[in-house]
């Protein structure tokens, strides 16, 4: 479904990514993994087409996507939850999601779509009204998943999904994650948490300094955890 082949990265001189290449497979749950600054977050944006790629080429359902911006990519089922969420506090609930439909058109209409999201979501449901700012760090987490899944999605982008979360809300939002997977949507996760992603995930790469470092089925790399953790500081997950 998504084929990423020697992707680069540039930000002025410094080379973030380099010679990447990831493969997800319809249905999949693929993790990258890494440290603060591996390059994670690069990778992903490069694919969503918010950051341009320097070299290499990106292939999304058997079409060439390398350069195209990310309103484009979006419409073709890439959707993204950015780090930190980015809920809009000001707005309800209800605007928050309907701004995830904006500009996709998907084979559901908004009205099915909403309906639908909220069946997946339904802490959500009674409070519509709220506004963005009366949400826990976990509950925002849900809505920003809620409000990607409004556009939609072939391919679900998560970039630290956990990150800031109590380990409760960390359960719930894997809990989801797992069922989304349930539901046919293919999800690329970004995570430094190794344990958490791990436990989801059918495949893993694991990122040092823009480049792969190891990558293989979830099961072979949960058996080098601790010396993921040991030398790359990596989280411990929800023991620590
Ligand atoms: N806008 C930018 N300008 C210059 N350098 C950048 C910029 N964004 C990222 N970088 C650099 O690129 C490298 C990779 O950053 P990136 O944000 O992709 O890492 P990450 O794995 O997502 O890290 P984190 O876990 O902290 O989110 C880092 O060295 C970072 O300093
Ligand atoms: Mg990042």
């Amino acid at each position: 479904m998504l084929d990423v082949r020697n992707l680069e990265v540039r930000y002025g001189q410094i080379r973030a990514v380099q010679g990447i290449s990831i493969q997800v497979n319809k249905g999949e749950i693929v993790a990258l993994i890494g440290a603060n600054g591996a390059g994670k977050s690069s990778i992903m944006h490069a694919i969503c087409g918010i950051k341009r790629a320097t070299a290499g080429e990106i292939v999304f359902s058997g079409e060439e996507i390398t350069h195209l911006p990310s309103h484009q990519t979006v419409r073709r089922g890439l959707v993204q939850v950015p780090e930190g969420r980015l809920i809009f506090g000001g707005l309800t609930i209800e605007e928050n999601l309907r701004l995830g439909a904006y500009g996709v058109a998907g084979p559901r209409s908004e009205e099915q779509n909403i309906e639908r999201v909220l069946s997946i979501f339904p802490m959500l449901k009674n409070r519509l009204s709220e506004r963005g700012a009366a949400l826990s760090g976990g509950q925002a987490q849900m809505l920003a998943l809620a409000r990607a899944l409004m556009a939609q999605p072939k391919l679900l982008m998560l970039d630290e999904p956990s990150l800031g979360l109590a380990p409760v809300a960390v359960e719930e939002v894997y809990t989801l994650i797992e069922e989304l997977r349930r539901t046919g949507v293919t999800i690329l996760l970004v995570e430094q948490n190794v344990r958490q992603a791990l436990a989801v995930a059918n495949k893993g790469y694991i990122i040092e300094s823009g480049q792969i470092l190891l990558e293989g089925k979830a099961e072979y790399l949960a058996n080098h955890e601790l010396l993921l953790n040991t030398y790359m500081g990596l989280e411990r997950g929800d023991e620590s």
